[in-house]
């Protein structure tokens, strides 16, 4: 049989779990993968598994080989094979040229001012999604998270919103296709909704009439300047954005209203309500809950990295959900403490979840600015945790919730009033004493 598409990285991440005393599809792994990876990273920052391959946990080992030429994928075009095995199908798996060429196109579509752009759409469709949940019990994963996800990527990609509702079920499926074991439909479902999803784009293609200028989508379809396009490229691009971006939002989201809905005494609610700390609560949602918990390279040349030595096409997993919880760099770093994103200096250390270097996340901003808007529009009918289990995905790369049971408030409640200056006008319930 063949390989299935990313089964080298899989054996690898599989391999790792192994040699850390676990296995990769426990349950207990998938809720809490620190319990395994906070100990290793605290022996020492770089560990070589008995295949050979290289995992890097250690903040700096991890930010060096994220930055550093010598680790790479190995192709330097689309779907030229990777040195990791796989054929490159987007610019996630490029090297330069090819890398910075097609890089280079969308980056543009991401810019700050790009981003900010969609700032009200964000709030619009956090706004009607909030108003759909009725009273009482919900799960904030299919209730707001995930389509509020699909609604901003489709914003990006230019989807219509006549198109939406099949366009969102197809999505659904191509990205849980994605990252494997997390089938849970049949590969015939998904193998449908991909050709769906991909004959989408070629209609868009063909009917695109030059006029419009608004999405990333018409403005890739613009193609570059000498007029040549490649149509495979578009399509490739446009499927990586849903990849990269649906999953972790889902993800960044979830853990968002976990952490600040579990924050005792309302402290969570308070710090998001101020305008000033926002971002810190999402950063250090980031920091803590890192969605995508990998970012597979293989080494290009012999190369060295804290003291290892590491031959050509070995395989090296930077472990950035490792790396962000490094007590090297951070104080109580299982702690959700936003604060330290406020100060300056080493306390400050950048996290890692966007990646470094040449394919730090293109839509980060946009990420954040999804995660501050859908916050703050919660804020204002904040569901609560229930004692029912949370359930995670079974994947390799995104650690991200499948179920966060709450209960949503009525619809009338609404949140203490901010001043001006972003400080609540009345005070967060008092925190019991603590119990003798
Ligand atoms: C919380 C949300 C997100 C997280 C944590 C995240 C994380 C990451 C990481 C770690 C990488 C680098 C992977 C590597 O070096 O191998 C990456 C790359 C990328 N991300 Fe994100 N991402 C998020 C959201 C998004 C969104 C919303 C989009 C776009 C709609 C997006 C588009 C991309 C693209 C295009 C790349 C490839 C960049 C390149 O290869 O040059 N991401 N992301």
């Amino acid at each position: 049989m063949a390989a299935r598409e990313g089964e080298p990285i899989r054996q690898a991440v599989e391999e790792l779990t192994c040699f850390l005393g676990m296995r990769l599809e426990d349950p207990a792994f998938l809720a809490d993968p620190y319990q395994c990876l906070t100990p290793a990273v605290r022996e020492r920052p770089v560990h070589v598994l008995p295949s050979g391959a290289v995992a890097v946990l250690g903040h700096h080992a991890c930010s060096h080989v994220l930055r550093d030429g010598a680790f790479g994928q190995g192709a330097g075009e689309l779907y030229e094979m990777t040195l990791l095995g796989l054929r490159a199908r987007s610019l996630l798996q490029l090297d330069p040229p090819g890398h910075t060429r097609l890089r280079s196109r969308i980056a543009r579509h991401f810019s700050t001012r790009r981003v900010h752009g969609l700032a009200e759409s964000v709030s619009a469709h956090s706004n009607a999604l909030l108003r759909q949940c009725p009273q009482g019990p919900g799960d904030f994963v299919p209730d707001f998270a995930e389509p509020l996800a699909m609604s901003v990527i489709s914003d990006v990609l230019g989807v219509a919103h006549e198109h939406r509702t099949a366009f969102h079920r197809d999505a659904r499926l191509v990205v849980q296709g994605l990252d494997q074991p997390a089938r849970s439909t049949d590969d015939r479902a998904i193998a449908q909704a991909r050709f769906r999803f991909m004959h989408y784009f070629h209609q868009r293609i063909k009917a695109w009439d030059g006029t419009a200028r608004d999405s990333s989508l018409n403005a890739l379809l613009e193609g570059p300047e000498d007029g040549t396009r490649d149509i495979r490229e578009v399509i490739t691009t446009f499927s990586l954005l849903l990849s990269a971006g649906y999953d972790t939002t889902v993800s960044l989201l979830s853990h968002t209203l976990a952490e600040v809905s579990g924050a005792p005494c309302g402290r969570g609610w308070a710090l998001a309500r101020d305008p000033g700390r926002i971002d810190a609560v999402v950063e250090e949602v980031l920091r803590l809950h890192s969605p995508a918990q990998v970012a597979p390279r293989a080494a290009v040349r012999d190369t060295v990295v804290e003291g290892v030595k590491v031959a050509r096409g070995t395989i090296v997993l930077p472990l950035l959900a490792a790396a962000n919880r490094d007590p090297a760099v951070y104080d109580e770093p299982d702690a959700f403490r936003p604060e330290r994103h406020l100060a300056s200096g080493p306390a400050a250390a950048r996290h890692l979840a966007f990646g470094a270097g040449a394919h730090f996340c293109l839509g980060a901003a946009l990420a954040r600015l999804t995660a501050q808007h859908a916050l703050t529009v919660l804020a204002d009918r904040p569901p609560q945790l229930t004692r029912q289990p949370r359930l995670y995905q079974n994947n390799v790369v995104v650690r991200g919730l499948r179920s966060l049971p709450v209960t949503w408030p009525p619809h009338h409640e609404s949140a203490p009033a901010t001043s001006s200056a972003g400080a609540p006008l009345l005070a967060a319930p008092a925190c019991p004493a603590p119990a003798e």
